[in-house]
């Protein structure tokens, strides 16, 4: 490939770079938690990801990666032309604090999130998350929810940032793909799906709630699933605002299904 048009790689040999700021420290959970929306950023890693963060529209800030994948990573480059710091797979550990196996990481600017309002009146397939607050989960719901035709995800404020690392890895870069906005305040947000014409169902292994298999839906109808914690499922208030509880019937002796799995249960199944 043509190295003419790509902006010169930046050497870095010193893991204390401040260039590297936004890298310092992936694997502090709780540090990066609060410090990336403050700073108004996230991290995709592997090309891949990358590739989807840029193709959707996401400024990429910079790109830290080993020499080895400048020539991959280099229609990105050149797309962004975000300066791109080359280190050795040593620096890389050193300043994020695990092994850079998909080899390269990318610094990415966040963009607004949409109005709530303006996604309901688009969509007519959507998923509500409460307390989901596993970043795993997040990041494997957005999964289900793209390949299973929702148009877009809405959480309470109370729910794991789908922009986190771990989420966006484990979404394969489709957090970038289905929209998704806060609902806030929580709950009298919700009103807004009821203005919406929403059906609104609150998903629930409890047993006096309807058969997922029995339900029928037009293909008009517009739908709201409505899905909570792992430890205590959605809270009763919001419960109360839904039209109608539903479960997946499961074998007996099981209490309930993990939430990521019941998404795409019922995705599959009314979307
Ligand atoms: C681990 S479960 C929570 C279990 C909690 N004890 C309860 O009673 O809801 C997490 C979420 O997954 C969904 N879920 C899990 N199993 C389900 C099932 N069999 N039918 C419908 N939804 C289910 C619900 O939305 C639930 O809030």
């Amino acid at each position: 490939m043509s190295t003419a048009s790509r902006p010169a790689p930046i050497r870095i040999d010193d893991p204390a770079d401040p260039r590297l700021h936004d890298y310092v420290a992936l694997t502090d959970m709780e540090l990066r938690k609060r410090a990336e929306p403050e700073q108004g950023l996230f991290i995709a890693e592997g090309e891949k990801v990358i590739a989807r963060a840029v193709g959707a529209g996401y400024p990429m800030r910079s790109l830290l990666l080993s020499d080895k994948w400048l020539d991959l990573m280099a229609p990105v480059i050149e797309r962004t032309g975000a300066p791109a710091y080359v280190g050795t797979p040593a620096l890389l550990e050193e300043v994020t604090g695990f092994h850079v196996h998909r080899g390269a990481l990318a610094a990415m600017a966040r963009t607004p999130l949409p109005d709530p309002a303006a996604l309901l009146a688009a969509a007519r397939r959507i998923v509500v998350l409460e307390k989901v607050n596993n970043h795993t989960n997040i990041g494997a719901i957005f999964r289900s929810a793209a390949a299973l035709g929702t148009d877009a995800v809405l959480l309470a404020p109370d729910c794991a940032d789908p922009l986190y690392r771990r989420s966006v890895r484990v979404s394969m870069g489709t957090v970038f793909a289905v929209p998704y906005a806060k609902l806030e305040p929580w709950p009298q947000a919700l009103g807004l799906l009821r203005e919406h014409g929403y059906r609104r169902m609150a998903l629930t292994p409890a047993p006096e709630a309807v058969d997922l298999r029995e339900l029928r839906l037009d293909p008009q109808d517009k739908v709201a699933l409505f899905l909570g914690s792992e430890g205590d499922g959605l809270s009763a208030r919001v419960m109360a605002q839904c039209d109608l509880r539903v479960r997946i019937a499961m074998a007996a002796g099981v209490d309930s299904l993990n939430v990521a799995a019941a998404a795409a249960v019922a995705c599959f199944a009314l979307m």
